[in-house]
């Protein structure tokens, strides 16, 4: 599928923080020949600075962009994606594939703006595809075929790995793996403070919770098991571990983090209603 990709021309409007990440990679990974690919923001100055980084071509003009385009990644803000659909329908190519990685934003309401049969992917991606171990969850639109979801799926593929869900869970994906990170991070921040406050140098307190939370995350997704199990073999009667279980326990952190959750997936579906 990659080798297919790099003959095909594609478009990424509103290269900003993950529309940079998943661009940045297709290069480096040469998924996609630079003079394939164009790339669009909104301030003039952010796309002489694109091209002169990527040697993409890139510009602000979101219809020239689209102009012959095979693909076409949706990068800007939910509250953006309806002007930017409406500037770009009269270029669209009818078998432009376009993905969408906008929060908040279902297929229908894309497929409504670009009028019939375009075939849209909405996918779901998270900030950590930065060093290739992002997790995205992706579903198709009414008109995409299963060979466009295969081509979504080796894109988010080259960033880490591709989870394919029902439309209806993925403000849950939204809530739960793209807002994820900045949980986890706030996590392991709080573990490294706490390698501090045992008297810890920072620099190694940081270090001991980054590669444990890495390396919990790895067996989990190396073996299969389920976390339950694997916390109770860290954790030997009337030892040492128990009575930090005990702590997390008494400060609820299990409810707290699913209540964040809950809330980040709520927050999900509102976005795009908002101006
Ligand atoms: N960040 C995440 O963790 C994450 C995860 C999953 C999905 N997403 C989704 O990704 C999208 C972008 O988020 P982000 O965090 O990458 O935001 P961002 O860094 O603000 O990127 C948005 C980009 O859109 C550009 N832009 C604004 N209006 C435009 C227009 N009319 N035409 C073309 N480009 C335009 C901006 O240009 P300038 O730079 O010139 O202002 C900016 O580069 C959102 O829909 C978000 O829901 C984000």
């Amino acid at each position: 599928m990659t080798s297919k990709l790099s003959l095909k021309k594609l478009a990424v409007l509103g290269t900003g923080k993950l529309g940079g990440i998943l661009l940045r990679a297709y290069l480096k990974q040469k998924l996609f020949a630079a003079k394939n690919v164009t790339a669009t923001v909104r301030h003039e100055e952010k796309a002489a600075a694109l091209a002169t980084e990527l040697g993409v071509i890139s510009s602000t003009d979101n219809r020239k962009a689209v102009r012959g385009a095979d693909i076409v990644i949706l990068g800007v803000k939910p509250q953006v994606v309806g002007d930017v659909l409406k500037e770009i329908k009269p270029e669209l190519g009818k078998d432009t594939l376009v993905i969408s990685v906008a929060a908040s934003v279902p297929t229908a309401y894309i497929e409504q703006r670009l009028g019939e049969k375009v075939p849209v992917i909405r996918a779901m991606p998270n900030t950590c595809s930065i060093v290739g171990t992002g997790m995205t969850g992706i579903c198709k639109g009414a008109h995409a075929s299963a060979e466009h979801l295969e081509i979504a799926k080796a894109l988010f593929d080259a960033v880490g790995r591709t989870v394919i869900v029902d439309e209806k869970n993925m403000d849950a994906v939204t809530g739960l793996s793209a807002s994820g990170p900045a949980f986890a991070y706030i996590i392991l921040e709080s573990l490294a403070e706490a390698g501090v406050k045992v008297g810890l140098p920072r620099d190694v307190a940081t270090l001991l919770a980054a590669q444990t939370m890495k390396g919990s995350a790895s067996v989990v997704l190396e073996t299969g098991d389920h976390p339950a199990l694997l916390k109770d073999s860290v954790t030997t009667p009337a030892g040492c571990t128990i009575d930090g279980i005990m702590e997390l326990e008494e400060g609820k952190l299990r409810v707290t983090l699913i209540k964040a959750v809950v809330k980040a997936t709520q927050r999900a579906s509102e976005l795009l209603f908002e101006k």
